[in-house]
């Protein structure tokens, strides 16, 4: 099987042709994005690979299935950024990898709280410069807050029982909430409107879909308390950045910690450290003391790019085999 990979970074790489040493797959990595300009790359191929920030809209599917590629394999658990239905049209299979590493993603998001509620880039940045004062840097103890987790699948139960370990109390709420889950690990689902209104912490762990596109927008900001902090560790577009940078600039919201922006399409996984930023919304957030972005890597573990690169090639020989497609995504 000839595989094309796009948006390709050296961890990639290294995992992949690891675990390809047991496929013996022919893979051909490039750097770009996958969208209408670079899809002509995948002709020749049978199956591509694809990220995050791939574009795979039904114009790149027709595109793919038209140079005679059979499936797509998101190496990602998130597919929001693929057309299912397009691709079941096509007759292209869609598979990803479903969990790959909750504890990667749970974990990062409770490195960015801690970082974000005991000032840890401040600090750095100064001892840094070997500047060894305090002042400015007074955190606040998390034990005893109230943690609000939004969806409660693989990687928000992580970060449930993550938070607890602080002895934070942790609401939930989510579409489909498991009481039993619930019961057993001393969780209260709550509505949706009281996850907002009593917790000190709001921790997102739902998927990007149009019902979710924004749930945290400026009506939820506004129920929230003004020194409530936001982990997002999910997709980018579940906050309205515009309505959250209002709020941050007003005083209506203590901060933000993101691993993932609605506009980081165009901006995470390269360098713009010389180039000029376009996007205001990103740029005046970056410049605020009570944000820290990081980049799309709470996924960036050892564990977890290995678990990827086996499930990613173990789809790729299922299909191959004509064996069941246990991570397929269908419409
Ligand atoms: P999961 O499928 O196990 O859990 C998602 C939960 O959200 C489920 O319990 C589901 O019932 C709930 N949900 C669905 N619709 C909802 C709604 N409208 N309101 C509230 N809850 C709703 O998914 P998992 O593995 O926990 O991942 C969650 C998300 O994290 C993924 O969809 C992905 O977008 C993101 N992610 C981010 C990564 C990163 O590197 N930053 C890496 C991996 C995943």
């Amino acid at each position: 099987m000839r595989i094309a990979f796009f948006s390709t970074e050296s961890y990639d790489k290294e995992s992949f042709d690891v675990a390809n040493t047991e496929f013996g797959y022919e893979i051909e990595y490039f750097e770009s994005r996958l969208n209408g300009r670079t899809a002509a790359k995948a002709r020749g191929f049978d199956a591509v690979c694809a990220f995050v920030n791939d574009k795979l809209d039904a114009k790149v599917l027709a595109k793919l299935a038209s140079y005679g590629v059979k499936i797509v394999a998101m190496r990602c658990a998130g597919f929001d950024n693929v057309d299912v239905g397009a691709a079941q049209e096509l007759g292209i299979k869609i598979v990803r990898v479903p969990a790959y590493s909750p504890y990667a993603v749970a974990e990062h998001g409770a490195a960015l709280l801690l970082a974000l509620t005991r000032k840890l880039p401040q600090a750095c940045a100064r001892t840094k410069a070997m500047n060894f004062e305090l002042g400015g840097l007074t955190g606040r103890d998390l034990h005893g807050l109230t943690a609000g987790i939004l969806g409660t699948g693989k990687i928000g139960r992580i970060m449930a029982g993550i938070l607890r370990g602080f002895g934070m109390n942790i609401i939930a709420y989510d579409a489909f909430p498991d009481k039993d889950w619930a019961k057993e690990n001393g969780v209260k689902y709550v509505e949706l409107e009281d996850l907002y209104r009593e917790c000190d912490v709001l921790s997102l762990h739902c998927p990007l879909m149009p019902e979710t596109r924004h749930i945290v927008g400026h009506a939820a900001i506004q129920m929230m308390k003004n020194d409530a902090v936001i982990i997002n560790v999910a997709r980018g577009a579940l906050i309205d950045s515009r309505a959250l940078l209002y709020a941050l600039r007003k005083g209506q919201i203590g901060g933000a910690a993101i691993d993932v922006y609605e506009g980081e399409g165009e901006y995470f996984f390269n360098d713009w450290s010389t180039k000029v930023v376009e996007d205001d919304v990103l740029a005046r957030l970056m410049s605020l003391p009570n944000v820290i972005i990081t980049g799309h890597q709470a996924f960036l573990t050892k564990n977890a790019l290995k678990n990827i690169a086996d499930a990613t090639l173990g789809s790729l020989r299922a299909f191959e085999e004509g064996a069941d497609l246990v991570n397929e995504v269908k419409a």
